[in-house]
């Protein structure tokens, strides 16, 4: 059974069998996610039977090739990936810090190589975050994990099994969503739009997410649900959302938190789940 082979903030595997018993019986054309990240919802759809074909996509370039590369050649991505975790699970605390700072400097100039470096950086780095400077370098330091599982060959190899025959597009999500119609399924789990002035963490690409594409997010869901397509959409809950997709059928779930690790932020939070299904 494949699991994402990254760690991603809001990472969806808990909400999954909220949308599957929601999605159960109903026939899809096909599973669309525009805002893809780790791909819990879809790795986690796929293992409770979810066999429509799917299109994947987000706008950051970098985590799109990583799952193009890990599709097309996963024998290149281990290839690479496996030397360099034997490399850094040998070293001591002071070698596995040059060893991260070295990896995230490297440009490789393959495929396979950049797919490994970005699983690589992804597994040590300080809390597994996503986060690029205005250059669009990867600026995240190292963590702090003890044994992190940086290859885990089994599970790549399921993953990429999944993803034959899956369309993968580095896209903004209008575009994606304007490519759902009648009897697609689009799963939206878009940067959410903070829950308090501290709660912000939206800067997964160069550009932050704000409320005006929360806006054009609102408006491209409309338009798929009234041309025919199913979604269910993820936010937090917060009433300027509940506004922005008032009319449509909402629930709220707890889920817990995903990064924070401070004590008084481990307590579930209320989400909102929109959906037409
Ligand atoms: C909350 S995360 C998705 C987490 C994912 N559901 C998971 O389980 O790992 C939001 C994603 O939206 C992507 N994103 C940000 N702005 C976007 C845009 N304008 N269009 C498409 N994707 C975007 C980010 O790169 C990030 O991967």
């Amino acid at each position: 059974m494949a699991t994402p082979f990254l760690k991603w903030a809001g990472g969806k595997a808990r909400l999954v069998p909220v949308v599957a018993e929601a999605l159960s019986g109903r026939p899809i054309e096909r599973y669309v996610e525009p805002f893809l990240g780790g791909g819990a919802m879809f790795f986690g759809l796929r293992a409770r039977g979810l066999r429509a074909p799917a299109l994947l996509a987000d706008a950051n370039a970098e985590l799109i090739a990583t799952f193009a590369a890990v599709r097309e050649d996963v024998d290149a991505v281990v290839g690479v990936l496996r030397p360099l975790a034997e490399a850094y699970l040998g070293c001591d605390r002071e070698g596995r810090r040059e060893l991260y700072y070295r990896i995230r400097a490297w440009e490789p100039g393959d495929a396979a190589g950049r797919a490994a470096r970005f699983i690589f950086l992804n597994r040590t780095c300080y809390n597994g975050l996503y986060r690029v400077n205005r250059e669009g370098r990867f600026n995240v330091p190292h963590g702090r994990y003890v044994r992190p599982r940086i290859c885990d060959e089994a599970n790549l190899r399921a993953c990429a099994a999944e993803l034959a025959g899956v369309e993968l597009r580095c896209a903004d999500f209008a575009e994606v969503c304007a490519a759902a119609g009648p009897g697609d399924f689009v799963y939206l789990d878009p940067p959410y739009h903070p829950s308090s002035a501290t709660a912000n963490f939206t800067a997964y690409t160069e550009r932050a997410f704000g409320w005006a594409d929360q806006v054009r997010l609102a408006e491209a869901v409309r338009a798929l649900a009234a041309r025919g397509a199913w979604f269910a959409l993820s936010n937090s809950a917060h009433p300027a959302i509940a506004a922005l997709y008032e009319g449509l059928h909402r629930r709220t779930v707890q889920m817990p938190r995903a990064i924070n690790s401070r004590a008084s932020g481990r307590a579930p939070v209320p989400e909102f789940l929109f959906a037409r299904v």
